[in-house]
């Protein structure tokens, strides 16, 4: 448990992101820069993975979301896909008592049927070793889309309204949220792409709506603790305003320390 210092947590203290969720873009070009095949590129940003994650056990940082896989990246050639299948099918294998060790919970987010039948199990006994842990909330996004999370919510409550369960005018921005693949998570506070590209490729579209933007020119083999401290530090800077003015912001950021001390 977070020990609180005058009522606040380290989080609230140091205004550290509560969730980070990141694109890990830059594995190929990694690889090309060092005439090697994409896979070691991929396999260094496995090692990547493992450093960003301590970091984030360390800080205590509640949630982490990995874009791992997109719906988009079966276009790839095969022999790409089969050994990116590969390289979660061993990570997990490799790091599940490490997590269990570590307290991390392990979720896989996205459509999992698509998947072997042993990258399946693999998943379903890594979730279940990990299920009661309280640490580190580690979420792997693989074959997972924002466009596709939004659809499959709204047909869950398109077929709750055809068997007469739901009223159109009930679907509020909170149901649709709680239908979505992310459900019962905070919004990302802090999302970060590595790799020099500025956009948000089909990722927590719905989530993102107001996460600070962080845009990395490192490939993600080479983005480490380091890297995210800095991003963390660039967050932490930031003003969040929600919609409201930044005065109204700092006021009420006053008040709540006054009832806090
Ligand atoms: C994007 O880089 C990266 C991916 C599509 C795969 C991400 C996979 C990992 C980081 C390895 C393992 C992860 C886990 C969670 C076990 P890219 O290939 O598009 O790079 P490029 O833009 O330079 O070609």
């Amino acid at each position: 448990m977070d020990k609180k210092v005058n009522g606040l947590s380290d989080q609230q203290r140091f205004n550290l992101p509560r969730h980070i969720a990141i694109i890990m873009d830059g594995n190929g070009r990694w690889a090309r820069k060092r005439f090697l095949p994409r896979a070691m590129g991929h396999k260094a940003g496995a090692r990547a993975v493992r450093k960003v994650v301590e970091y984030c056990v360390e800080k205590k940082i509640e949630t982490l979301t990995l874009f791992a896989f997109s719906r988009e990246n079966w276009l790839r050639p095969e022999e790409e896909v089969s050994l990116l299948m590969t390289l979660f099918i061993n990570t997990l294998e490799g790091e599940a008592q490490k997590m269990h060790k570590n307290n991390i919970r392990l979720q896989i987010i996205g459509d999992k049927s698509a998947f072997s039948d042993k990258l399946q199990t693999k998943i379903e006994e890594v979730e279940a070793l990990t299920s009661a842990n309280t640490g580190l909330n580690l979420l792997i996004a693989a074959n997972y889309g924002g466009q596709w999370d939004i659809q499959q919510a709204t047909q869950k409550l398109a077929s709750e309204v055809k068997a007469g369960n739901l009223q159109p005018e009930e679907i509020t921005e909170s149901l649709i949220a709680s239908n979505l693949s992310f459900a019962n998570l905070p919004d990302p506070d802090l999302f970060i792409r590595t790799g020099g590209e500025e956009r948000i490729s089909n990722f927590m579209l719905w989530q993102l709506s107001y996460t600070e933007l962080y845009f990395s020119q490192l490939l993600w083999p080479e983005f480490g603790k380091k890297e995210l401290e800095k991003a963390i530090e660039d967050f932490s800077g930031r003003q969040r305003r929600f919609g409201k003015t930044g005065e109204q912001v700092i006021s009420s950021a006053e008040e709540s320390f006054k009832i806090s001390c």
